[in-house]
């Protein structure tokens, strides 16, 4: 697959998952615009990768602001008059709580940065993305897109994305541009590290929730966000795919109330 010349946008990228998605789009060949808040993580990353290939710049954003958004939009499409490829990390994480008693300025700061944060980008980009009549953008979900979780703001957030990439798909299709949506499991970054370190995510139920006896990372992400954005995917558009080790499919499972035949080998 050759992406030379090709230029993808990363909000978020400077930390976590959507650090996972800059090192694999760089790795494959792409310009690599990094927006995030973290000016100094952003730099520190974009220094790194250029060591050996200079393709990553990186811009402050905040997601949750839609002038700053389109602002970065037109710097990025004025230097490079292309944009291939968009994947929206940027997003913060809840601590879990009950909607009666939920603080409401917490809640709706989830949301402006995780879904407006979104909708902020996606409006942006993919208006560049509509004229050049080429691209694809990737946004980020969860597990929590598809069943309930005890986060009032984020979950509903996580499924309201999912919803929105399938109806950002059917309105940009025709005129060639791919809207799909990547949808983790537990990822050890350092948001989730975080929630951890102040007993909030319990490491062991973190580590054991999935079929696979496998712990995701950021570069199993940075995967399948590649492969929506290349050529083999040319066909998928409007989908949220699992990136979970098995989560969705071992919830229920587990849960059967006709019990689950074990068996060890
Ligand atoms: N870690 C997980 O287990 C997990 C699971 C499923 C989905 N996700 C989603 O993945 C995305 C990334 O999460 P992560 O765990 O990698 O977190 P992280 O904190 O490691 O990375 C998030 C990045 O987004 C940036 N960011 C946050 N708010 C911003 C804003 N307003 N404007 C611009 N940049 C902003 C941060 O500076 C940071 O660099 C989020 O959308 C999160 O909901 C995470």
């Amino acid at each position: 697959m050759s992406v030379v010349d090709k230029v993808a946008v990363v909000t978020g990228g400077a930390s976590g998952i959507g650090e996972g998605c800059v090192r694999k789009l760089w790795s494959l060949g792409y310009m690599v615009e990094i927006l995030d808040r973290q000016s100094e993580q952003a730099t520190r990353l974009a220094d790194e990768l250029n060591l050996s290939s200079n393709r990553v710049k990186c811009r402050y954003v905040d997601v949750a602001d839609s002038h700053h958004v389109e602002e970065r939009a037109q710097e990025i499409w004025n230097e490079y008059q292309r944009l291939d490829v968009l994947v929206t990390s940027a997003g913060i994480l809840e601590s879990s709580a009950n909607i009666l008693d939920m603080d409401l300025d917490a809640h709706d700061r989830v949301w402006q940065v995780n879904y407006h944060g979104t909708v902020h980008c996606a409006r942006s980009f993919g208006r560049l993305m509509r004229t050049a009549r080429c691209g694809s953008i990737v946004t980020v979900g969860s597990t929590t897109s598809f069943v309930a979780f005890p986060l009032p703001a984020y979950c509903p957030g996580k499924t309201a994305i999912r919803r929105f990439t399938e109806i950002l798909a059917v309105e940009l299709g025709r005129f060639g541009v791919r809207v799909n949506g990547v949808a983790p499991t537990y990822v050890i970054t350092p948001a989730m590290q975080a929630k951890i370190d102040a007993g909030e995510r319990d490491p062991e139920v973190l580590r054991n929730s999935g079929a696979l006896d496998l712990l995701v990372e950021p570069e199993h992400i940075g995967e399948a966000v590649a492969f929506l954005c290349s050529d083999a995917a040319s066909a998928i558009t409007g989908v949220m795919l699992p990136v979970d080790a098995g989560f969705n499919a071992t919830i229920p499972y587990r849960t059967y109330a006709g019990g689950v035949p074990w068996r060890d080998e």
